[in-house]
């Protein structure tokens, strides 16, 4: 494939390993997780999250590192080189916008939760956090978010800080901090855990997190969840596309994947477990919303032993994730304004960096002056975060999913994962029905369409994979021409 600039690429399978959890780990998972879990009523959609993560996550993450390196370039570009290739419309290449646009929509406000942990921070290693009990917890969040000038500082110190690293291009920022950020990170919620065991609330988090009551998810927290479980492994927003575009030829996407997922998911649910001690034992209520984690973790802090010293070192953590996070948010637009519009890498990041910067601070008004500015109930801030993660990130997973399971020729896919026939037949079998009949079913649900009783129903739904998919198959013989070419090469063209 030829692009118009040379690709940078990582330093090996293992350098881009590094850069994806750098994306995939980040504030949806200590932040985002546990206040969602809380909201959505625990256990149930834990169960659910894990469930998408496995059955429709990591599928699509495959097939989106597959498209990147195939296309090697930006999620518009690579799409419809890849899609050209087999002779398909360029059309597809809206996938590629969509990811692009919801990438920049998440990174709008992500920055101001970015923002957030910063200036925790701060309070850790300036004191602003003392007051031993919940309400002065809530106190303290309130105040830091009453004032756009103090939270509009934070917000707008992260957008530059991701510009100044996104402009220097993707090795040199990414992927050196990563290697002992993700083992620090790991520590801190030991220790947090640790605390939790001794200090009471711990049994209560585990019943929690892990008791399944099949009635307190609401078809509401089952897309809550499926969004969820793109938005922690960084798919359909251009992310991990993009990361793909830059990974060398014969690197393993499969182990790839999967050490990423399992990376991802192992923090989520060691922050549940860090997290949660300190809300049931501090007698808070675990639907608190988005300030959950800031509110509770300062009081275990307190009350530890060293608390200060593990306060600061995991806001420092937890604000270094964030930003390995938004630099991926912005590599696919970056990577579009250098490959399509010519700009340097450097330009392009200002570029991108001073539309986010007024839109971020838009949404970061939501928390003060502008919070009566509400559409149908929501504000910019919400709206940022419900139009990407429950609508364009499962759709942006369902387009990815039909694409390379039914419009591309086998070749090409076949040829990246490199899997062999059983696996790669496992994969398409994945993302030719699990995978879209997964979203659609969710999506049906959560619009009222037909109400579906996941706990009662789930032996109807079986049977109509089943039937659909065998179906399917009767209907289409190139997955037994897949099958039977059992010796992928990578020269190999259908
Ligand atoms: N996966 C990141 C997190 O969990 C968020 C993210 C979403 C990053 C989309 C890149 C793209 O914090």
């Amino acid at each position: 494939m030829t692009t118009t600039q040379p690709r940078i690429q990582w330093l090996g399978r293992w350098g881009f390993v590094l850069a994806a959890t750098g994306s995939a780990v980040g504030l949806g998972n200590i932040w985002k997780f546990p206040y969602m879990t809380g909201e959505y009523g625990g256990g149930a959609f834990v169960l659910v999250y894990l469930v998408c993560i496995l059955a429709l996550g990591v599928p699509v993450m495959m097939a989106e590192i597959a498209l990147g390196r195939r296309g090697r370039g930006s999620p518009i570009d690579a799409v419809r080189r890849v899609a050209a290739e087999s002779g398909r419309s360029a059309a597809w290449s809206l996938l590629g916008w969509m990811a692009m646009l919801c990438g920049f929509l998440i990174l709008c406000f992500y920055v101001v939760v970015a923002g957030w942990s910063f200036s925790y921070l701060w309070k850790m290693l300036s004191g602003g956090l003392a007051g031993g009990s919940v309400d002065d917890m809530v106190a303290i969040f309130a105040a830091n978010n009453a004032s756009p000038l103090n939270l509009g500082l934070w917000s707008t110190l992260v957008t530059v800080v991701t510009m100044l690293i996104v402009g220097k291009g993707v090795q040199g920022g990414i992927e050196k901090s990563v290697g002992w950020m993700m083992p620090g990170m790991v520590v801190m919620l030991l220790v947090l855990i640790l605390y939790g065991v001794f200090s009471g609330g711990f049994s209560d988090a585990l019943r929690f997190l892990f008791v399944f009551d099949a009635g307190s998810l609401s078809s509401e927290g089952l897309l809550a969840a499926l969004g969820h479980a793109f938005f922690t492994l960084s798919l359909a927003s251009g992310a991990i596309l993009t990361y793909g575009s830059y990974l060398p030829a014969g690197a393993s996407i499969a182990r790839t994947t999967l050490t990423v997922a399992v990376a991802d998911t192992l923090v989520a649910l060691m922050a549940g477990l860090a997290i949660f001690p300190a809300i049931f034992a501090n007698g808070m209520d675990p639907g608190e919303g988005p300030g959950l984690i800031f509110m509770s973790l300062p009081l275990a802090f307190q009350a530890m032993p060293l608390g200060t010293l593990f306060g600061v070192l995991f806001f420092a953590m937890l604000s270094m994730a964030a930003l390995t996070s938004s630099i991926s948010m912005v590599e696919a637009t970056v990577s579009w304004l250098c490959d399509r519009q010519g700009l340097s890498r450097r330009a392009a990041a200002w570029v991108a960096g001073g539309v986010l910067w007024v839109i971020s601070t838009l949404a970061m008004l939501s928390f003060n002056v502008g919070a009566d500015w509400t559409l149908a109930g929501r504000h910019l801030f919400d709206w940022l975060d419900y139009l990407t993660s429950r609508w364009m990130m499962p759709l942006g997973g369902l387009g990815t999913a039909l694409l390379v399971g039914f419009v591309l020729g086998a070749a090409p896919m076949r040829e990246e994962l490199g899997l062999s026939s059983a696996w790669h037949a496992l994969w398409l079998y994945m993302v030719r029905y699990v995978s879209p009949l997964g979203i659609l079913v969710i999506f049906v649900d959560a619009l009222g369409i037909v109400s579906v009783e996941f706990a009662t129903h789930w032996p109807f739904l079986l049977g109509l994979l089943l039937a659909i998919s065998l179906g399917g198959e009767l209907a289409s013989p190139r997955l037994r021409r897949t099958l039977s070419d059992s010796t992928p090469s990578r020269e190999g063209v259908e």
